[in-house]
């Protein structure tokens, strides 16, 4: 049995803005992914990392990521779906898997750049051999308002026992691939898995492994990677 991770990394970054999708633009001195990738390939339980980027990807910084190392290896088959994308990674690793059926995928947004390997590592513990898989998230605590138009409260809607999903997931990779087939145009893996009918675990994280999705997030990207550094 083996730990994989597969980022998928075929996003235009259209909330972001600009022509560079987000996960090439600089963050701390390196592409905002750089980071993302050098976590996972620093986590001794994880063999192989596999990034998924869109087939006609130009900015991929060829050089400065093979000096990531052997773990890293690069499959040009993004789909149209952050779903699709994760789907096709799958199918294309599967020849390199060393047990198809018990071997973990840990799937990671390559927009999280702030991850850390002791939070790796406590995913793969509190996952264990629990065949559902699991997630980092982290429970809800702000007050939750749905809108009934762009402004204004339609309800409050209760936080209690919400859970703000985060990656990365992992899963059996012969589980979520079912899972993708079966329901296509989920937002993350745990929706898939969900679909078949489990309860994927959730394992407590912390806000500081955001998503860089728009500009404010990349300048908090920045400041917790200076000051983790600086601890
Ligand atoms: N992703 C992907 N294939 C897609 C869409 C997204 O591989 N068709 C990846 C992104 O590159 C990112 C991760 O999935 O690493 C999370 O997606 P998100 O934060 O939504 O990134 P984008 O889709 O690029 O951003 P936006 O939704 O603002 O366009
Ligand atoms: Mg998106």
């Amino acid at each position: 049995m083996s730990y994989y991770a597969l980022v998928p990394a075929a996003g235009s970054g259209a909330r972001m803005g600009g022509e560079t999708p987000k996960q090439y633009l600089p963050l701390a001195g390196r592409p905002l992914i750089w980071h993302s990738l050098a976590t996972l390939c620093a986590v001794p339980a994880i063999t192989r990392v596999f990034v998924v980027l869109a087939p006609d990807d130009r900015w991929w910084p060829e050089t400065e990521m093979n000096a990531l190392g052997p773990k890293l290896s690069v499959l040009r088959c993004g789909g149209e779906l952050r779903a699709l994308s994760v789907a096709n990674g799958l199918r294309a690793m599967t020849g390199m898997l060393s047990d198809i059926d018990n071997d973990w995928v840990l799937v990671h947004d390559a927009a999280r750049p702030c991850l850390t390997v002791a939070q790796v590592e406590n995913l793969i513990t509190e996952v264990a051999d629990d065949n559902a898989g699991g997630l980092l998230a982290v429970p809800v605590a702000d007050t939750l308002k749905r809108a009934h138009d762009s402004s204004r409260v339609l309800e409050t809607v209760p936080r209690e026992g919400l859970w703000q999903a985060q990656t990365p997931q992992m899963f059996r990779h012969h589980l979520l691939l079912d899972g993708l087939d079966f329901a296509p145009q989920v937002t993350d893996e745990a929706s898939a898995v969900e679909a078949l009918g489990l309860s994927p675990r959730l394992v407590m994280s912390d806000v500081t492994n955001l998503k860089v999705t728009y500009p404010l997030d990349l300048q908090l990207a920045e400041w917790i990677l200076a000051n983790r550094r600086a601890v």
